[in-house]
């Protein structure tokens, strides 16, 4: 288990599109343990998926109930989204790559997802409402879709411009500091 650095936006490796598993073995398991170490560690992260510490797999994990109760950890390798609702919904989003940054984005109000879970089980969950979102939010991760490519290009230059500027400035201010 590790709490690992999160890629923040711009950057290549959260553009690929992630592989599938072919099953959830101790390497996956151990996998999805970083990922919510990673989460938890990160101030109202409630979902994470594997492109956004640089492993190019189908695997994300979620827990919408941090902060408030015992942990509810859902972890899911190789979701695959098997419905969606006509009714849709805008909600306000942001995104651990795309700190400090929240825009609205509209998407299928409730789908219907079939997964691997951590025993390597295959499961379906009907969802609706901001676990919906949540799930649509980070299976975009795995096909290298961030949520602001779901705005219009000129809002989407804009943040990505600014995340590249303060990008920069952390990487100049480290370079500041004396490496002994
Ligand atoms: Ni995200």
């Amino acid at each position: 288990m590790a709490q690992l650095e999160i890629i923040v936006a711009p950057d290549p490796r959260l553009k690929v599109k992630s592989k599938s598993v072919k099953k959830v073995d101790d390497d996956v398991r151990a996998l999805m343990d970083d990922l919510l170490d990673t989460m938890y560690a990160a101030s109202n992260g409630v979902g994470l998926a594997a492109p956004q510490i640089g492993v190019a797999k189908r695997v994300l994990v979620i827990d919408m109930a941090r902060g408030e109760e015992a942990p509810q950890p859902l972890c899911i390798a190789n979701p695959e989204i098997i419905w969606t609702s006509d009714e849709t919904i805008v909600n306000e989003e942001g995104c651990l790559s795309v700190p400090e940054y929240y825009a609205e984005v509209k998407r299928s109000a409730a789908v219907k997802v079939r997964y691997l879970d951590y025993e390597n089980e295959i499961r379906e969950m009907e969802a609706d409402d901001f676990l919906a979102i949540c799930i649509q939010h980070e299976i975009d991760h795995l096909d290298g879709i961030l949520f602001v490519d779901h705005l219009s290009a000129l809002k989407r230059n804009i943040v990505l411009r600014k995340m590249a500027k303060v990008k920069k400035q952390l990487t100049e201010s480290e370079a500041k500091v004396p490496t002994l």
